[in-house]
């Protein structure tokens, strides 16, 4: 997981193309050109790292300069006043710190002030050390030529001789100028109910997003974006956004300082975290992702989008598309059997399915959720001549088998607890808290990482499987790890450490294989995983009206490029809420396609249905999921019309979904603008999955015409959508 690289590497400020990294002659004013963003940062004459700048680009002279602060007053020294771009804790800073340490003798007061830099690659390292110990801090930058996102981390190092006790640590803090008008947004939630979306303004209540779950969860995201009344819009006004790429427990601030200005701070969840630094010990943090929008939220998202899809997620631009999947689980839950899977199976590829993948209960004793987790494998009875047969047969179908896998849990009656009782979470003496029925095996321990990779490297190698949907079904109550002693709160970075080497050398060993990020749905998603899977189980929540609202929170923070949304069968199992199938594949269809139904009860008219839209999807699927997806009209609460339009990257293509929960008599939708067309080609238009075109809608017109006089739409009913196709005509 390296940092992104950038194209053009410039030094000195005589930058033509005002991208990459450059340095002012007198070694003081460090800044960062990229995607039309400018980020930039100075010394000044007392040593201090300043933050000056984070915004659309500026020119190449423009006076940067870090100045000295001076004191408030007597209550606000100039050290506290003086915005630094990673401060320590100390000398009575009184907003988040970038580090906090105690040292061996009891001295709790860090100072960090520049010693040096280095331009390494396409990396911009500063070196930050204290005043007085032999404890340095690291802080690397990059920036993406394309988007202006820029990456940041932070390394501590202990060249003392004493250990060090690392007690908070950020990958980084920012800085944004004093504004009465700020306003923070996040994503929240809870299991099946993941994405909401929440703002409130930036005040002097410092505003904590976290997780202190062990995982990400599906509470706060690691995830923020800031907007300023009045001036931002979903698709104008200035957005600055940053996400975390870590998949533990994790912490984001963000509070508005005694002169308003705003303090950002990201990284390692200090709550009930420490780290003893021994001499010669360095602390890596996850990359932090910043970026900059003067386009709204839809601006800021579509830049994130495209940075995550070529800077993150595996393969980068040439990651292929995700395929057409069925999941068992709605369908059979525990109940998985050779033959009860070979029957989906020969349905699901009927309908144009292209992978296959059986769900939980193939292994061990998992009849229910109380029993098999750890024994990873293949149930005799289930599968009485092992997975081959099956596997043999989805292969002869045309599709790709994966297999559900949930590696970093045990259930109490499992072969793998009774021989391993010391392998979970625990303090001594001590109850065992379960969730599911099931404990946390402690991956901080090498002996733990090393089995679950084994077990994993061992299946892949025997059989012939194509996908592992990787699940996490609870997070951590006791978070022990007793033979690591006093220094067992490290355990919160430990053990994503180990998950990451897992799925990396899985990767490695397995490059054919991908991986799906899931935790009861969407309680594991983040920058970090996504760097190691290649798509991601949005929500067990798998009703298509309320994932109008889901996709839109997720969308927010990241891409549809690897957002997979089921249709399942109706009533739904989450709120009984029944729905058409049509309006169960337009919902789907707007992130990457799956079906999650029990086949065996559908009747033939539900999958010439079904067939019919799978084989729409496969003609826009590359649009809607590496495309520019423009949120024409949010379903915010209770709204009764939702619009999406997904833009393909030469802009040839166009996908409109437009959904509507209900309407009254007469009731017409304002006329929907498309976004991001080219406005000098002709767009033709067809209805997505064919009919008749709505009526008083052209049949083709301009870029110009689609974006600015729209299209009128009128649907009579309730859960109704209809789904639209601007291609761009060929001049002749
Ligand atoms: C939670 C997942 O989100 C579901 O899709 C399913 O895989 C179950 N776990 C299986 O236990």
């Amino acid at each position: 997981m390296g940092l992104p690289s950038v194209g053009l590497l410039a030094f000195g400020w005589a930058t033509p193309a005002l991208a990459g990294v450059a340095v002012d002659p007198g070694g003081k004013v460090f800044r960062l050109d990229g995607g039309h963003v400018t980020y930039a940062f100075g010394v000044d004459d007392k040593g201090y790292l300043q933050p000056l700048y984070w915004g659309p680009e500026i020119d190449a002279q423009a006076p940067l300069q870090a100045r000295v602060s001076t004191e408030l007053s007597g209550f606000d020294p100039a050290g506290m006043q003086t915005a630094q771009e990673f401060p320590g804790q100390g000398e009575g800073l009184v907003t988040d710190p970038g580090i906090k340490v105690t040292f061996a003798d009891g001295n709790r007061d860090l100072v960090l002030k520049y010693r040096a830099h280095r331009i390494e690659g396409a990396v911009l390292a500063i070196e930050l050390a204290d005043i007085a110990r032999p404890l340095s801090v690291t802080l690397r930058y990059a920036i993406d030529e394309s988007t202006g996102v820029v990456t940041r981390s932070a390394t501590v190092r202990n060249d003392g001789r004493q250990p060090v006790r690392v007690e908070a640590l950020a990958s980084a803090t920012l800085t944004l100028p004093g504004a009465s008008d700020y306003r923070l947004h996040f994503l929240s939630g809870r299991h099946a109910a993941e994405w909401s979306q929440h703002t409130v303004p930036l005040s002097p209540a410092l505003t904590v997003l976290e997780s202190r779950r062990g995982s990400v969860g599906h509470g706060n995201q690691p995830w923020l974006a800031i907007s300023r009344q009045g001036q931002t819009t979903e698709e104008a006004g200035p957005v600055w956004f940053g996400a975390l790429g870590w998949s533990g427990s994790f912490r984001l601030s963000a509070q508005a300082d005694n002169i308003g200005r705003v303090r950002v701070a990201a990284g390692f969840n200090s709550y009930d975290f420490a780290w003893s630094l021994k001499p010669g010990e360095a602390l890596d943090t996850p990359p932090f992702y910043a970026g900059y929008s003067p386009g709204g939220f839809g601006g800021a998202s579509r830049a994130f989008h495209r940075f995550q899809m070529a800077r993150i997620i595996p393969g980068g631009e040439r990651a292929p598309l995700r395929p057409v999947l069925y999941n068992s689980w709605e369908a059979t839950a525990f109940d998985v059997t050779a033959e009860g899977q070979i029957k989906l199976a020969e349905r699901a590829a009927r309908l144009g399915v292209e992978r296959f993948v059986v769900d939980d209960g193939w292994f061990g004793e998992r009849h229910d959720d109380k029993a098999g987790l750890g024994d990873w494998t293949v149930n005799p009875r289930k599968f009485p001549q092992g997975l081959k047969p099956l596997i043999d047969k989805v292969h002869a179908l045309g599709m790709s088998f994966g297999l559900w896998f949930e590696p970093e849990m045990v259930n109490r009656d499992s072969a793998l607890y009774r021989a391993h009782p010391d392998w979970v979470l625990n303090f001594p003496g001590r109850p065992r808290t379960e969730g599911r029925n099931q404990l946390v095996l402690n991956l901080a321990r090498t002996d733990v990482r090393d089995h679950l990779l084994g077990v994993l490297d061992k299946l892949l190698r025997e059989n012939d499987i194509q996908f592992i949907k990787w699940d996490y079904n609870r997070n951590w109550t006791e978070p022990g790890w007793p033979e690591a002693g006093a220094d067992q709160q490290r355990v919160y970075v430990d053990y994503v450490r180990n998950l990451y080497h897992i799925l990396a050398e899985l990767r490695r060993r397995h490059p054919g294989v991908e991986i799906e990020t899931c935790s009861g749905g969407g309680g594991r998603i983040d920058t970090g995983i996504m760097a190691l899977t290649d798509q991601a189980w949005t929500s067990d929540n798998t009703d298509p009206f309320d994932r109008l609202g889901i996709q839109d929170g997720f969308t927010m923070a990241y891409a549809p490029a690897v957002m997979m949304a089921w249709v399942t069968d109706a009533p739904n199992w989450a709120n009984g809420r029944t729905t058409s199938l049509d309006f169960r594949f337009l919902s789907a269809m707007q992130g990457g396609l799956g079906i999650g139904a029990d086949l065996t009860k559908w009747n033939d008219a539900e999958a010439a249905t079904a067939g019919r839209w799978i084989a729409a999807y496969k003609g826009i699927r590359a649009t809607v999921q590496r495309g520019d997806l423009y949120r024409l009209v949010r379903p915010v609460s209770g709204a009764d019309q939702t619009a999406t339009v997904y833009v393909a990257p030469d802009r040839g293509q166009a996908v409109l979904f437009a959904m509507q929960r209900g309407s009254q008599w007469k009731d017409q939708w304002a006329p929907l603008r498309l976004a991001g067309l080219d406005p000098a080609r002709t767009y033709a238009v067809r209805v997505l999955g064919g009919g008749a075109l709505p009526e008083g809608i052209p049949a083709r017109a301009s870029g110009a015409w689609w974006m600015n006089q729209g299209l009128n739409l009128r649907l009579r009913g309730d859960y109704v959508g209809v789904g639209l196709v601007f291609e761009a005509v060929k001049q002749l």
